[in-house]
């Protein structure tokens, strides 16, 4: 079945969590969340995306505010099912909310949300966002099932799971990596082909880099993408030129 879609070019939301996580590592001023929010509207990307966790180990909840009255591009807040960040969140109307589940211990998301067990919560929830004009998408497997469900819920959007496809593309799961990455990506198919068909705006995200995300993007099925950790790893290398000649001046010619 080829889906039908109604967006020409897929839209990035660019993950810049790890900019506050090198923030808070020393509790300095820099890296500026704004600055670096500013640099990607200007390559390009049509949103940021940040997670305010629970325990507020990058984002921290002044920058989400500031962010809302900053950025001229759409803002996309990832959250967990918490009455204290719901209640921020609906002060705060982003164009979007992403609801994830959250652990205390992970080092970063590492499932999709139990869509069945907390069906009723998440119904009540969906209608507060969108009583405040917030679209919600939830953050689930790629699975055709949980899919449905969420659509029946009233989300607006699923953000598939793309953790597991994306660790087989990059060998680190040994040697069922090969099998893991061809498992998943059908999975993800059938999910998006599910999504699409019964109208539901269909995203993805978790492990993407320039090269993982190729073979999903010629799916030609998913509207948004949402990539944080690879785009900040390779800043760092991209950058790293710069920052040192700009030090070494600073020390030669202060
Ligand atoms: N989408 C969601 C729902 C996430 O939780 C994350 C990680 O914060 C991402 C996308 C981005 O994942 P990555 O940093 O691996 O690109």
């Amino acid at each position: 079945m080829k889906a039908q879609q109604k967006w020409l070019i897929p839209r990035l939301g660019v993950n810049i969590d790890h900019v506050a996580t090198l923030r808070q590592l020393r509790g300095t001023p820099y890296p500026d969340l704004l600055t670096a929010a500013k640099i990607v509207e200007t390559a390009g990307a049509q949103q940021i995306t940040v997670h305010l966790r629970e325990d507020r180990r990058h984002i921290q909840d002044a920058d989400v505010f500031a962010l809302r009255k900053k950025i001229g591009i759409a803002l996309n807040l990832e959250m967990a099912m918490s009455p204290e960040i719901v209640k921020i969140a609906h002060k705060v109307r982003p164009d979007w909310v992403c609801l994830v589940p959250e652990k205390r211990q992970e080092v970063t998301t590492e499932g999709g949300l139990d869509v069945r067990k907390y069906r009723k919560q998440l119904g009540t929830m969906i209608q507060g966002f969108h009583k405040k004009k917030i679209k919600v998408s939830l953050f689930v497997e790629p699975d055709e099932k949980v899919v449905a469900l969420s659509h029946e819920l009233g989300a607006d959007a699923v953000e598939l799971h793309t953790g597991r496809y994306c660790m087989g593309m990059q060998k680190t799961l040994g040697k069922k990596s090969a099998a893991v990455a061809k498992a998943e990506f059908k999975r993800i198919k059938d999910a998006a082909v599910r999504g699409i068909g019964l109208g539901i705006h269909v995203h993805a995200g978790h492990g993407f880099d320039c090269e993982n995300v190729r073979k999903i993007v010629a799916l030609d099925l998913i509207e948004e993408y949402n990539i944080g950790h690879a785009i900040v790893c390779r800043a760092v290398l991209v950058g790293l030129d710069r920052a040192v000649r700009e030090m070494v001046a600073a020390i030669v010619a202060p």
